[in-house]
């Protein structure tokens, strides 16, 4: 698939089946990302990637439970106020049940942290398409990056106390096998040119 293609046809994908993801697939992913450019070229993100299926079960768990003491505020953010709706019901599972989650994490007091996993984010997206693989990206654990119960979960499994989470991926393949791959119109995103 050529890099153009790639881009127009990745779409999010938030519905995946159980069918595992090859190890050679997923190396290629983080490759791709591991390959973003990087604010100064520092390459500190950090990609902490969970199969482990009891882990993203307590991870999913651990998240409702915090959202489900927050309250929505007016002119809240609306994703994230349907984050915290969502989380008082009886089920929520930010991660869609991928099989993988890719959380990609940056030292704190680096003024980049965020456009840098971004970077990493859209390459990973990107190739994961090209591989056939559905991806969506996951914002909780950036909602969350300073919550006390959460943090320290993390450390658990890998994040450093220099260290916060700036977005992650989730990565599967999707319920059908590929992913929705219908190029919609841009609405928004407008161009000005100055010549
Ligand atoms: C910064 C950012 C944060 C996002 N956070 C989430 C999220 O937490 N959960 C989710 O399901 N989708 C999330 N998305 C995916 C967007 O909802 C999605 O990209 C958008 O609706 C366009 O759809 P498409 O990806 O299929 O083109 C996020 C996307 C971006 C760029």
């Amino acid at each position: 698939m050529r890099a153009e293609e790639a881009i127009l046809t990745r779409r999010s994908t938030r519905v995946y089946s159980d069918r595992p993801v090859e190890q050679e697939k997923l190396e290629q992913v983080l490759e791709a990302g591991r390959y973003a450019p990087s604010g100064g070229n520092n390459q500190t993100t950090h990609f902490i990637v969970i199969r482990n299926q009891e882990i993203l079960a307590e991870l999913a768990r651990l998240v409702k439970q915090e959202f489900s003491k927050m309250e929505e505020t007016p002119g809240m953010y609306k994703s994230l106020a349907g984050a915290i709706r969502r989380s008082k019901g009886e089920v929520y599972v930010f991660h869609y049940n991928a099989p993988v989650l890719i959380l990609t994490a940056n030292r704190i007091e680096y003024g980049n942290n965020i456009a840098d996993c971004a970077c990493c984010l859209e390459n990973m997206m990107i190739e994961a398409n090209a591989l056939d693989l559905g991806t969506c990206w996951i914002n909780q654990l950036k909602w969350l990056n300073e919550n006390e119960v959460i943090t320290q979960y993390l450390r658990t499994i890998g994040l450093t106390e220099e260290e916060r989470v700036y977005g992650a991926l989730s990565v599967g393949y999707a319920k059908n096998g590929l992913p929705d791959r219908k190029a919609l119109p841009r609405t928004g995103n407008p161009v000005s040119w100055v010549d």
